[in-house]
């Protein structure tokens, strides 16, 4: 592997959720493939999982691992070109992704939407740079349209815990005080499309999502009714994608809040989340505590799903 942004980079699913389940069961068994290999992450956005996960998933591959905070402690970076740099941020991107390429052998990048500038946004500039002046293989630690890993990881989590072939998945849309990124929700509905299980997008009106990542999916207004016989909820917020409303918060209603009352519509399900949550605005403190609740063993996933990542470029240098 060379790159992973997305669904495509993983290939045979089938293939990447036995290797996850390997790796999870010996994680120290390829501790020699990454020696005298380093790992750089740069972040140009907070995170907690993303951050501990991808380095403990490196360190468990032997790899030596740096992490970078572009907004903490190294020079502001300017990201367009053409522009006369006469304000606050003393370096291109463009020298600086080839100088983190010459120190390390594979680089992940953090770096979130904008949400003022749907094109620029969906057009992915910040890690498309990467991947074309690092010289390096470069992984998506969460770009301006997708977060991979996460959703790697959330399909590793139902194919240990569902019951039947074709579980019924369910993605709903809950309120949030700020304007989220879609990349989550985006992520999910193609790594869930692509997984081919029965799924259902559900959201109020305007929140509609790129049609290139919904896809197949179902999309059901009433969200009473999408629950109807899930096996499992995934809860998140994000902000309108439609060209009108790009990043802005069109609703706050906490009926779309998910609880116990919903919860009882569906098939028993299992409650996901990819964390951070805002606790009684995208669900209750009940739901997210039941123990029907899967967010931590999703979270603790993600070490598996960077882990087969890394590992996959790591044999990618080989070739
Ligand atoms: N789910 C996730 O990516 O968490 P962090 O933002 O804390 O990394």
């Amino acid at each position: 592997m060379k790159k992973f942004t997305c669904v495509a980079d993983i290939g045979d699913l089938r293939a990447a959720v036995a290797e996850a389940l390997e790796l999870k069961a010996d994680r120290y068994k390829y501790c020699e493939l990454g020696r005298n290999k380093t790992a750089m992450l740069v972040f140009f956005n907070s995170s907690l999982r993303t951050r501990l996960s991808t380095q403990k998933a490196a360190m468990n591959l032997g790899m030596n691992v740096m992490v970078l905070d572009v907004n903490q402690g190294a020079w502001k970076l300017e990201t367009e070109r053409g522009v006369v740099m006469d304000g606050d941020k003393a370096e291109h991107l463009l020298e600086a992704i080839p100088v983190m390429g010459s120190y390390c052998d594979i680089i992940g990048v953090r770096a979130f939407a904008s949400l003022s500038d749907r094109e620029a946004d969906y057009q992915e500039r910040i890690i498309e740079q990467f991947i074309r002046y690092s010289g390096r293989p470069v992984f998506s630690m969460e770009a301006a349209t997708g977060h991979p890993l996460q959703a790697f990881a959330d399909l590793i989590t139902i194919e240990e815990h569902k019951q039947t072939a074709r579980p019924k998945v369910v993605l709903t849309w809950a309120p949030h005080p700020k304007a989220l990124p879609q990349a989550v929700p985006n992520s999910f509905a193609e790594w869930m499309n692509a997984a081919d299980y029965d799924f259902v997008i559900t959201h109020p009106e305007g929140y509609e999502l790129d049609p290139r990542f919904v896809g197949n999916a179902r999309v059901e207004y009433d969200q009473r009714k999408a629950f109807e016989g899930a096996d499992f909820i995934y809860a998140k917020n994000w902000s309108a994608y439609n060209e009108a409303d790009y990043g802005k918060v069109l609703s706050q209603d906490r009926d779309w809040t998910v609880d116990e009352e919903k919860m009882a519509l569906t098939n028993n399900a299992h409650f996901m989340h990819c964390l951070p949550v805002r606790r009684n605005m995208i669900v209750t403190d009940g739901v997210i505590e039941s123990e029907r609740s899967l967010v931590i063993p999703e979270a603790a996933n993600r070490e598996i799903s960077a882990q087969v990542v890394i590992k996959r470029l790591l044999e990618g240098l080989q070739k």
